[in-house]
């Protein structure tokens, strides 16, 4: 049995399969052909933090896959009242066919894997956001921006800077991360990554200078400058990250072709300007989409492999 909980777990023809089953899956969905591949399975989705797309994306997933979802706030259920990770876990897995979890930390997730009796899937922790990035991957496959592309990612090295650095370090792809120096990339995930960029040949690039690392790119991404939270902390952020708004003058650096993604909710103003967002809100919004056809790739391949 496998669980989802970071891409380092999977090779690159692994996650490839994933991402091969969530297109066909996507154009089955796009045609109302509904596949069960999943008939009669229960997904448990226990949520510690707020989420739209997330929640959204897995409930209808798994409906489509002829399954149920249940959605299970941790404000609602005895885990918030400090039931250990490790009963809950015991509990829930003995009655569902499968669990996502979002949560604070990237420990908690593999403790409830640990006394898990069905494949856990991490739906966000302050570490990672692995089917966030498979899905962003998915949509640069689709925007013809899979072959030897340039990836700039600038701003917080948060969970999806974490995200985007297996995900480079799996397919072998260029990335370069521009962070503030007080808001860098966790240091052991970065070492995590430069060992495997090694066997993937991924060229990895980690500065302090957004423009520096755009000029040129295929692909530019972005996050809040504010994860959720982070909340006490967004004054002093937002300071901090002056100049590194993605914006006209940014874009204008990369490739006159190069698309912009983000996994949302979007600040306008701050990480990415109104302009950038509405010009590329195409591909924002496809992005958006593919959390939902990703996603059933991700639970598909997971249930086939237990
Ligand atoms: N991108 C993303 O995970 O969005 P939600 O927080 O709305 O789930
Ligand atoms: N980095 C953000 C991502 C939200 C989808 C957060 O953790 O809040």
């Amino acid at each position: 049995m496998r669980h989802f909980l970071t891409l380092k777990d999977f090779t690159k023809e692994e996650l490839l399969e994933m991402i091969t089953l969530a297109q066909k899956i996507k154009v089955q969905t796009k045609q109302k052909k509904f596949v069960p591949y999943m008939q009669n399975q229960t997904l448990g989705m226990i949520f510690e933090k707020s989420s739209t797309r997330t929640r959204v994306s897995f409930e209808t997933g798994i409906y489509q896959l002829g399954g149920v979802g249940l959605f299970l706030s941790s404000n609602d259920i005895q885990l918030g009242r400090g039931e250990p990770m490790k009963d809950t876990a015991r509990v829930i897995s003995r009655m569902v066919d499968m669990v996502m979890i979002r949560t604070f930390n990237q420990s908690d997730i593999e403790e409830f894997a640990q006394f898990s009796k069905v494949p856990v899937v991490n739906g966000l922790t302050d570490s990672y956001h692995p089917v966030q990035v498979m899905t962003d991957y998915m949509t640069m496959i689709e925007y013809g921006k899979d072959q030897n592309p340039v990836v700039a990612y600038v701003g917080d090295g948060n969970n999806m800077a974490h995200s985007w650095l297996m995900m480079s370090a799996k397919m072998g792809f260029e990335l370069r991360i521009a962070t503030p120096k007080d808001y860098a990339c966790d240091e052991s995930i970065v070492a995590d990554a430069l060992e495997l960029a090694k066997i993937s040949g991924a060229k990895i690039i980690i500065n302090n200078d957004p423009k520096e690392a755009v000029i040129g790119c295929d692909v530019v991404t972005t996050d809040t400058w504010v994860s959720m939270g982070q909340e006490d902390e967004k004054e002093a952020r937002l300071k901090a990250f002056d100049g590194y708004i993605v914006d006209e003058d940014m874009m204008n650096m990369a490739k006159d072709d190069a698309i912009f993604l983000h996994c949302l909710p979007a600040y306008r103003g701050y990480e990415v300007s109104e302009e950038v967002f509405e010009e590329h809100s195409d591909e924002i919004f496809d992005e958006a989409e593919n959390r939902l056809h990703a996603q059933k790739g991700i639970m598909v391949w997971l249930d086939s492999h237990r």
